[in-house]
């Protein structure tokens, strides 16, 4: 599917984005997020009995209570202990709690109540929110060609995500596509809260221009584009082509410097019977002619390996 005359090119942009309403913690799916809350009040922690509770809009999560900061009670209130405080808040005075295994039904607003001596008064220490996300892959481009002449078709596809986003096209770095050439889809994984997301559009006259494909995840603040380039602009067959030039010419180098060798070698064997002739035995020359073929044969072995 993936011709070999084209080059993608991945951007990982992060840009910043405005935060007004960006007091929340942010967790991502699967994984745990802490909900700050830090004791700064004056009334001593340890001197004091305390119960401390986490509660969302809708339940109670836990409950910690203590006697002059000695723990006399801990419950988790919510399926399978997803909810953890640390055991030393009175000391610390970090009623922080940690929520594992993030479901994007967690994104709520959350709140630690605090009271002294049970009292039948408790007051809000911390209002904290939470938001839910999941990365999106990277988004992947893919060209294709359709029936109709010069009109060509881009597929741009990010997996695993949430919440569902929108993918966004420019081409030519700067334009909108017109408008009715992209049509969308989302595909809830299984199993799962997570979002495949596709984007098809169909263009004419696109295929010498750069595409860009766009997701954006507003909740982890995560913006991943990727360039396709067209057949100019391509970068890596320039580099398969330089390379493959490389190889043409270094063989051509170690063939030349091999027979060049190979004739001095010759010149050299011949040039030293010549010069021994009226010396030597008919035993050495024998034995100098069996050295050349053995040269030789080395020599066409190497040339044969190379190219
Ligand atoms: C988004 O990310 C950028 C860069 O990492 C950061 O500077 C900015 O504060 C972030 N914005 C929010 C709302 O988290
Ligand atoms: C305690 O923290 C709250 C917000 O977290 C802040 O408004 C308040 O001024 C702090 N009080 C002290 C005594 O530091
Ligand atoms: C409650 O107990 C668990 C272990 O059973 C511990 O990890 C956690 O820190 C305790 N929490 C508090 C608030 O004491
Ligand atoms: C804390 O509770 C214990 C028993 O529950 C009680 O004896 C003690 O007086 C209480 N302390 C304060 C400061 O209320
Ligand atoms: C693409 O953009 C460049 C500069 O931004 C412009 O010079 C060029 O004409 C544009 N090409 C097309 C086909 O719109
Ligand atoms: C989601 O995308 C991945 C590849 O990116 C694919 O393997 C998987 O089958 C897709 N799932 C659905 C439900 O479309």
């Amino acid at each position: 599917m993936t011709p070999r005359w084209f080059a993608v090119l991945l951007l990982g942009l992060v840009k910043q984005s405005s935060s007004e309403e960006d007091e929340c913690s942010v967790g991502v799916i699967g994984e745990s997020a802490i909900l700050p809350c830090i004791y700064n009040g004056t009334q001593s922690l340890l001197s004091a009995n305390i119960s401390a509770w986490w509660r969302s809009e809708t339940e109670e999560m836990l409950r910690a209570m203590w006697r002059q900061g000695e723990e006399i009670l801990n419950v988790s209130l919510l399926e399978s202990s997803r909810v953890l405080m640390p055991s030393l808040c009175p000391q610390t005075g970090d009623f922080s709690m940690t929520l594992t295994g993030i479901v994007p039904m967690d994104a709520k607003t959350y709140s630690l109540h605090i009271s002294f001596d049970d009292e039948e008064t408790s007051s809000v220490l911390c209002t904290v929110c939470l938001k839910v996300g999941a990365h999106f892959s990277f988004p992947v481009i893919q060209r294709g060609e359709t029936n109709v002449e010069h009109q060509t078709q881009f597929v741009c596809h990010s997996r695993g995500g949430y919440p569902q986003a929108a993918l966004h096209w420019l081409i030519n770095s700067t334009d909108q596509p017109p408008s009715g050439s992209v049509k969308a889809y989302a595909q809830p994984l299984q199993d799962s809260e997570l979002y495949n997301i596709t984007s098809v559009m169909t263009v004419s006259n696109a295929k010498h221009i750069p595409v860009t494909c766009t997701v954006e995840n507003r909740i982890l603040n995560e913006t991943f584009s990727t360039i396709y380039w067209p057949e100019e602009k391509q970068f890596s067959p320039v580099v398969a082509r330089a390379s493959e030039a490389m190889l043409v010419f270094s063989t051509v180098v170690i063939i030349i410097v091999s027979l060049l060798v190979a004739m001095g070698i010759v010149f050299q064997v011949k040039w030293d019977r010549e010069r021994r002739r009226p010396r030597l035995h008919e035993d050495d020359s024998d034995t100098e002619d069996t050295d050349i073929t053995m040269d030789m044969e080395h020599l066409d072995s190497l040339t044969d390996t190379v190219v």
